[in-house]
């Protein structure tokens, strides 16, 4: 399961709150998992891209309806990466009618935003989940504490806010981290990137099932049995 793009959380029937998120490198993560073989159930934000070959797409416009298309189909996944550019607040209420010019100085009322990859890691027997880290500096620092709060398994990190890479680009730069290890997948096409960051996430879903079933341990039986 995949998220990609986008929210869009209402002001007025007319105005939004959004971020610059194209929903390439989540369209990339989708596609690469297809063509892996898996399964793949697409939760897009507003964006202006095909689906890819063999997935299976749900739109969504704001981080709630996000989360709930999410929590009614992420059943049964065994990997989830968030690759979403979620709003961390919206509104506190949408206005039903546009709104009106008002006075020169106007203050808007932010509520936070449901943590939709940190409600996925926290499910029992939930998936594997990869989130993602867009940073401006300290890539590396900022991602690690985002894998340990938001209780991820894995973290792909990447600098944004330089042209060639990140929001917006054909291309990015990404390091893998995870308790205990790291990967830097290098610089390349976001779909380059993807097919890389599957098979690792696909490694280290086999080592979780080897590690639940016991499959890694030495099948041969203690001496003396
Ligand atoms: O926005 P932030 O840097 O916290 O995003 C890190 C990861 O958390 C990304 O994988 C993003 O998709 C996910 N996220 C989420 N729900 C939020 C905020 C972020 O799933 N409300």
């Amino acid at each position: 399961m995949v998220t990609a793009g986008p929210t869009y959380e209402d002001l007025d029937p007319v105005r939004f709150i959004g971020n610059r998120s194209s929903g390439r490198m989540g369209f990339a993560v989708a596609a690469a998992a297809a063509e892996a073989g898996a399964k793949v159930s697409l939760v897009s934000g507003p964006v202006g891209l095909a689906t890819p070959a063999g997935v299976e797409r749900r739109d969504v416009r704001s981080a709630i309806e996000m989360r709930d298309a999410v929590m009614q189909l992420v059943t049964g996944a065994d990997l989830f990466f968030g690759v979403a550019a979620v709003a961390d607040y919206r509104p506190q209420q949408a206005a039903g009618q546009k709104l009106k010019k008002g006075p020169p100085r106007q203050n808007l009322e932010l509520v936070a935003n449901p943590d939709i990859i940190a409600e996925v890691a926290a499910l029992e027997d939930g998936p594997l989940t990869i989130g993602f880290a867009a940073e401006t500096e300290q890539v590396e620092a900022h991602a690690r504490e985002k894998l340990s709060v938001k209780g991820l398994d894995m973290i792909a990190a990447n600098r944004v806010g330089r042209e060639g890479s990140g929001f917006e680009s054909e291309h990015n730069e990404i390091l893998l981290l995870w308790a205990g290890g790291e990967k830097h997948l290098g610089r390349g096409s976001k779909h380059q990137l993807a097919r890389l960051l599957v098979s690792a996430a696909a490694d280290r879903l086999n080592e979780r099932e080897a590690i639940e079933t016991g499959s890694d341990q030495d099948p041969r039986p203690a001496p003396g049995h």
